[in-house]
């Protein structure tokens, strides 16, 4: 492989130049073997944050960075593989009912998931509220589960893209996160990487997601779409709103109840449409021909959730975590809520003990946020908005504080925003 100057590929990126495709394998690479400096791969990325990575660029960077690690093969299986990515929102406990569901209905979900930090939660510090369960599979392990049950929720390996793992903690701590370039490398590159045929990414707009506005969503889904289906993985995206949290609850245990009340058949309207919409995309994805409708119907989607969970230790049947503390927030008016901002309400969960400051932090399992009224719900004044439930009380206080002004009451009920606001495929 040729050997390149850091510097000088900073210069020509801060320039405004084009990295050639040598050049970034060769960056990749070196970054990832310690050649290249953490404070000169900084830079790049701040480089990158203003300048951009145009589509051939963009590819390459994806590709060089699945080329630091293990790729897996899932060809030896008897069902089509389809997986499903969120880029993040608050209440999103979506994964928990969906990958069931969707093997149910005869397809593979091989869900390789991450823990939370920040204000939105993480997949597995969900599912380990249910006692005994158990985030680690080995890759054989793995298989034999897709192949038996169809769904497996686990945690990824270290040896997927390593490079986009050291690359995301320092974009972490130098604010080069919110680049549509580098988020959708970040998040393709592992999804390439674990071998999946076909993907639907779930891309959030809005106060709770990463990207505020339509447009910024729509590009990263755009530009997401292009690298999936350049590598020859079927993707699709739906950009669905994120301006009010999902559900009725944010928090581990809260909302493995609440995947489970949808499993079962009830549960939050939101939370049954968007986990439909989704199934609806990855079973054309895997060309299946089945209605997920059907399959939550029957109980088979239950059925399927139990086997998962008992494949990985845990005890579907266990009671989940009850907080030893709770509290209250009341409505200050009477009317009908036009808006719940969700990043208020993700951050009341964080700090009650939900989610962690610092990776490798331990969460409560029963910590988190309940409302009782969603946006178009009418309220009265001192009617109980919120429930907050924690193991240590003296949390309270901060997480009131970010659920003041959360919700907005008003005299006219609002006009129904549309939870699935645009489709984007290939072509
Ligand atoms: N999620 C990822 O995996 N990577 C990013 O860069 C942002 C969100």
């Amino acid at each position: 492989m040729s050997t390149f100057d850091a510097v000088d590929l900073i210069r020509t990126k801060r320039d405004g130049g084009r990295l050639t495709d040598e050049a970034i394998d060769w960056l990749i690479r070196a970054y990832t073997d310690g050649v290249v400096a953490d404070e000169q791969m900084s830079a790049m990325a701040m480089a990158i944050f203003f300048r951009g990575l145009d589509g051939s660029e963009l590819s390459r960077w994806t590709n060089a960075m699945i080329a630091t690690g293990e790729r897996m093969d899932f060809s030896s299986l008897s069902r089509p593989t389809v997986d499903k990515h969120s880029t993040g929102g608050v209440g999103d406990k979506i994964t928990l009912p969906l990958a069931p569901l969707v093997a149910a209905c005869g397809a593979a979900v091989p869900q390789l998931s991450g823990r939370g930090l920040g204000h939105t939660g993480g997949t597995l510090d969900k599912l380990e509220a249910i006692p005994g369960w158990r985030a680690s599979l080995s890759n054989a392990e793995m298989l034999a589960q897709l192949e038996s049950i169809g769904a497996v929720i686990c945690a990824a390996g270290s040896g997927l893209a390593p490079a986009d793992k050291k690359l995301y903690a320092l974009r972490d701590v130098t604010a080069t996160v919110e680049s549509i370039p580098m988020i959708s490398a970040s998040i393709m590159s592992k999804k390439i990487a674990e071998g999946t045929a076909s993907l639907v990414l779930d891309v959030k707009t809005g106060a709770g997601a990463f990207m505020k506005t339509h447009s910024d969503s729509k590009a990263l889904a755009e530009t997401m779409v292009g690298i999936g289906t350049d590598a020859g993985v079927n993707t699709v995206a739906l950009i669905t709103d994120m301006d009010a949290p999902l559900g009725r609850s944010a928090g581990n245990g809260l909302e493995v109840a609440e995947s489970v009340e949808v499993l079962a058949g009830g549960g939050p309207s939101d939370v049954v449409e968007l986990t439909l919409a989704l199934a609806r995309e990855m079973l054309a994805c895997a060309g299946i021909d089945a209605d997920p409708a059907d399959a939550l119907a029957s109980g088979r989607a239950m059925d399927t959730w139990k086997a998962m969970i008992r494949a990985q230790g845990g005890d579907p049947e266990a009671p989940l975590p009850v907080a030893r503390h709770t509290d209250v927030v009341t409505a200050e008016a009477d009317g009908y809520v036009t808006g719940m901002n969700a990043m208020g309400v993700g951050l009341a969960a964080w700090r009650l003990g939900a989610g962690r400051a610092k990776q490798g932090e331990p969460v409560q399992a029963a910590a988190g946020v309940t409302w009782h009224a969603a946006v178009g719900d009418a309220v009265r004044k001192g009617q109980t908005l919120f429930t907050l439930h924690t193991d240590t009380p003296e949390r309270m206080d901060r997480a009131k504080e970010a659920l003041q002004g959360a919700v907005t009451i008003a005299d006219a009920a609002p006009q129904r925003r549309p939870l699935v606001l645009e489709r984007i495929s290939a072509g």
